[in-house]
């Protein structure tokens, strides 16, 4: 599976880490950083901008965003329309937000969760799939509603 990687200084090293053990299983990544361990001027943003774009784009079926805490990658790539992003530190919610909520982005925290927890809950986003049943399609259906309502009805003035 091609899976889109990207990590601000806070999620290096973790980074490394998760696209090693990826490569091992067979996966292509497409890799946007950072691997630079003193850059503190790298803003998670910019890298769940990246990610985001390129799931968005099909360029990748999944995507993982490491910050510190992954609340800001997680804030930021749901902005992006079509990206559901799951901040997870464990794997029954890593493998539920692919199965139920059709989530296409995992951020994780990597001041937050150890080494061994972060590649189980990978493993687990990454070897899990939307189910499709019924009441998660209705209930993605809803997310999708508020997501086209939200950009295009204009703002109260
Ligand atoms: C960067 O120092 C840190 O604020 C960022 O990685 C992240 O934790 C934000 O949510």
């Amino acid at each position: 599976m091609k899976i889109a990687i990207g990590a601000d200084h806070g999620g290096y090293p973790l980074n490394e880490h998760i696209i090693a053990i990826l490569g091992d299983a067979g996966h292509e990544l497409l890799d946007f950083g950072t691997h630079d361990a003193a850059r503190t001027d790298d803003d998670y943003p910019d890298y769940a901008v990246q990610v985001g774009e390129a799931v968005r784009a099909r360029a990748a079926e999944c995507g993982i965003i490491i910050c510190g805490s992954g609340v800001g990658a997680s804030v930021a790539a749901n902005k992006l329309r079509g990206v559901r992003a799951a901040l997870c530190g464990d794997t029954y919610s890593a493998h539920q937000s692919r199965e139920h909520d059709d989530c296409n982005v995992l951020c994780l925290g990597a001041r937050v969760v150890g080494v061994e927890v972060a590649t189980e809950i990978v493993r687990a986003f990454v070897g899990a799939r939307f189910n499709g049943e019924a009441r998660h399609q209705r209930r993605l259906d809803k997310v999708l509603d508020i997501e086209r309502r939200e950009t295009t009805t204009p703002d109260a003035a």
